[in-house]
């Protein structure tokens, strides 16, 4: 099977890992829209737009299935994709959710970028204490592998909920590729991606 996958840049890659070292024998083709990087502060309307036209060209390289390697456009814009094309398409949030909802986490902090905050999907699905908190600065600092401040702009974030979790959840496919600092910010709280 060729599987297509998209993200705003690289965030989607770790999906992309995950998949290649649980499903070696597929295809992949991997589209990261570097153009319009950061999609996390874009309006919904636009969001439909790039993924619309991430869709198709990803349909062009003959993929039998997509997956939304984006939190962003998966909380925002699922309902919109997924009965226009001739493929399946997936995304990566409902399977977090359905995990969250089967764990024994009762305590919850999803962060991700401010439309995937915006969206309210995990605190609406999610049957546990879910905080939501948006990052926005960290997609494009990590697109740029700009980490110097990363620490600082961490502990700024998560510091006050820090006795408060049981889990913590990376809303966004780029923020996997910081979990060893959200880990040393966290060391007692589970991270979730
Ligand atoms: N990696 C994407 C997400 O999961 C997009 C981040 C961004 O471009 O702002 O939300």
């Amino acid at each position: 099977m060729r599987i297509g996958l998209f993200d705003s840049g690289m965030g989607g890659v770790s999906v992309l890992k995950k998949l290649i070292m649980k499903y070696p024998n597929n295809e992949y083709v991997y589209y990261g829209d570097n153009l319009n990087v950061p999609y996390g502060n874009k309006s919904v309307h636009e969001l439909l737009m790039l993924a619309n036209n991430n869709i198709k060209f990803l349909l062009s390289h003959n993929v039998d299935m997509i997956i939304i390697a984006c939190g962003t456009i998966s909380s925002n814009c699922l309902s919109k994709l997924v009965n226009k094309y001739d493929v399946p398409i997936y995304d990566i949030i409902s399977p977090t959710i359905d995990y969250l909802n089967d764990s024994n986490f009762n305590n919850i902090l999803v962060i991700g970028t401010k439309r995937t905050i915006d969206s309210h999907i995990f605190r609406n699905r999610v049957n546990k204490n879910v905080i939501e908190v948006e990052t926005p600065e960290l997609a494009s600092l990590i697109e740029e592998n700009n980490l110097d401040n990363m620490y600082q702009i961490l502990h700024k974030y998560l510091d006050s909920y820090m006795d408060r979790i049981d889990a913590i959840v990376l809303g966004c496919t780029h923020y996997p590729i910081i979990t060893s600092y959200i880990r040393d910010v966290l060391p007692h709280v589970r991270v979730i991606d």
